[in-house]
């Protein structure tokens, strides 16, 4: 993952902070700087958050060039020697990197032999041993092709005042004016600070200056990039919230609600005309929480008559399945730039697939390289779990689901058919938090379900998990005795998940299975137990409104996996070992 960021003008020390403070989500181990100025570099590296960066800058307002990095370790422990930016050997040209380099154990022996030291254990450290003296772009081109991998590269060189780049895989977006230059790994960064900006393309790679611009691509100066405008942003902050993962939470009714008066507005057949018709088959591809809202809308597009399948991105090449070009392969993914998910692109594209992404970020590389894409419009996301984009996802894809079954039909049909699935109740935190608290202590957590309340578990042990800490995992109830009931005991807890009337009687058997083995059983349910309600040690109802009424649940489940965090005195937002954008494979 990694964020990085290139700045030349004006009090670089605070705009690349900045930035790096936008960029956080990307990885928060360690953070680095280095400034040029007057042909001296100045570095400056820290461990953890960016924050901790921040007392060590020498803030300066005069003008000058800096590249600086927030890291994600793949390869080395989180070290000062491993945070970037890395230099070469002289110590005249320093990088900043974010992907991974596959070949960095073979350049790096023949780096050795060559007489070159390593102070670190990164993968990039090897790139910047790969320059000797003299940045220039026929030097940038002939290291960039001796690498494997994914690379977004910015290059100083203490004897001028060009950032150079390149780029495969990873994203990098270049901004500029009359008094400043900006390259960075997500474009919001410009926000407010230009008025357009430049998405460089795999395979490119050049330099900048505050008075010229040369991109390349196979040796090719690129004459004319295309620009896109830039955002102006709203300022995102917690308001009454402690978490953003909380505010996030309780933003999903607005999101949903934004989401029906689009499509109201434009209306869906306008919306969708472009799209073609005929296709055999729905492929959903995601990662993580993605994934797990193709898993949900695979039963819509079935429901809808279509044949479907969901397959995680990263397992794409390792399974069998028949994608052509009679395929409509959706990528669902948040950042849209999920290295995993990019890659299973490129795989359908191949195989002449028509590949539809729903991202919530307009520019990002899913997003543009698909031949459609639905913009979730959940609003930036800025806790690692994903809660509202998550819900959304779910919500859009019921939509396209229904517009694939019905191609003639009105908006005002489906609004009528929709509306009422998301005038649900606010769900009461307390009774959430209360649970949280009960059941806090105990060493194993798991959720269970049937159908499609067995993928919403699913979904629920990943909230848990991601954040808490906690061991947890999820299995279709009837699952259980056929193997994981031998982990229960009195310090298992179950969280049971039902939607659907007709499994409540088989959950509750499961319950009296757990419970005879001393585990605890929590029913979070939208159908009444009634008597059933026996069966379990407590019960959260959630009112129920048709059949989006999934929409409650996934609520709770992410309100429960948020409370238990907070109580174990974990950071919901930025949980350890992860980040929000996972741009490495
Ligand atoms: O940005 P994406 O939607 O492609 O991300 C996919 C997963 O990495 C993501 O959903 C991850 O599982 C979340 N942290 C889950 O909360």
């Amino acid at each position: 993952m990694c964020g990085i960021i290139g700045y030349i003008g004006k009090t670089p020390e605070k705009v690349l902070f900045d930035g790096l403070k936008k960029l956080e989500y990307r990885g928060y181990d360690c953070a680095g700087m280095t400034i040029l100025r007057a042909g001296k570099f100045t570095t400056y590296k820290s461990i953890g958050k960016v924050d901790s960066l921040k007392e060590k800058l020498f803030f300066n307002d005069s003008l000058g060039v800096g590249i600086a990095h927030t890291r994600w370790a793949t390869h080395g422990k989180v070290s000062i020697e491993n945070c970037h930016p890395h230099f070469n050997n002289d110590l005249s040209i320093c990088l900043v990197h974010n992907g991974i380099i596959e070949n960095f154990h073979v350049l790096k022996d023949d780096l050795v032999k060559r007489g070159k030291s390593f102070y670190g254990e990164t993968d990039s450290e090897v790139v910047a041993k790969m320059f000797e003296h003299g940045l220039t772009i026929k030097k940038v081109k002939s290291v960039v092709d001796n690498l494997t991998g994914s690379y977004a590269l910015l290059m100083l060189d203490k004897t001028c005042n060009d950032i150079y780049f390149a780029k495969n895989k990873n994203p990098l977006y270049i901004a500029f004016d009359d008094e400043k230059v900006m390259l960075t790994s997500d474009s919001s960064c410009f926000n407010d600070i230009f008025d357009s900006f430049i998405t460089l393309e795999d395979g490119q790679y050049g330099k900048v200056s505050l008075n010229e611009l040369e991109i390349y691509q196979d040796d090719k100066k690129i004459d004319r990039p295309k620009v896109t405008k830039c955002f102006k942003s709203k300022a995102i902050g917690l308001g009454k919230y402690s978490h953003f993962m909380l505010k996030e939470i309780g933003e999903t009714k607005s999101v949903l609600r934004k989401a029906i008066k689009f499509y109201n507005a434009r209306g869906i057949k306008n919306i969708f005309k472009n799209l073609p018709c005929g296709f055999e088959k729905v492929v959903l591809i995601g990662c993580g929480s993605a994934y797990n809202a193709g898993l949900i809308a695979k039963g819509y597009f079935i429901d809808a008559g279509l044949n479907s399948e969901c397959i995680l991105a990263s397992e794409i090449e390792y399974e069998s399945h028949d994608i052509n070009e009679k395929s409509l392969c959706i990528f669902i993914s948040q950042s849209g730039e999920t290295q995993d998910t990019l890659k299973a692109m490129d795989f359908c594209v191949k195989r002449k697939a028509y590949c539809l992404s729903l991202t919530n970020v307009v520019h990002s590389s899913i997003a543009r390289k698909s031949h459609f894409n639905i913009d979730l419009s959940a609003g930036c996301e800025r806790a690692v779990a994903s809660t509202k984009a998550y819900t959304a996802q779910v919500f859009h894809l019921y939509i396209l689901a229904f517009l694939l079954k019905n191609r003639n039909s009105q908006i005002e049909d489906l609004v009528k058919e929709i509306k009422e699935y998301i005038d649900f109740e606010n769900i009461e935190a307390k009774n959430i938090e209360h649970f949280a608290k009960k059941y806090l202590k105990s060493r194993l957590l798991f959720f269970i379900g049937k159908g499609k309340d067995s993928i919403l578990a699913r979904e629920g042990a990943l909230k848990l998990k991601e954040i808490s800490y906690l061991p947890a995992f999820d299995l279709p109830s009837g699952e259980l005795k056929h193997g994981s009931i031998a982990l229960i005991d009195k310090f298992a807890t179950c969280i049971a998940i039902c939607s659907q009337a007709k499994t409540l009687s088989k959950i509750a058997s499961s319950a009296e299975e757990i419970r005879a083995r001393g585990g605890k059983v929590i029913l979070f349910s939208s159908v009444d137990a009634g008597e059933l309600e026996d069966c379990f040690d407590d019960v959260l109802y959630l009112k129920s409104s048709g059949k989006f009424d999934i929409v409650n649940l996934i609520i709770a489940m992410q309100k429960f996996a948020y409370f238990v965090a907070i109580k174990r005195g974990c950071n919901p937002d930025m949980p350890r070992n992860l980040a929000k954008s996972v741009t490495v494979e």
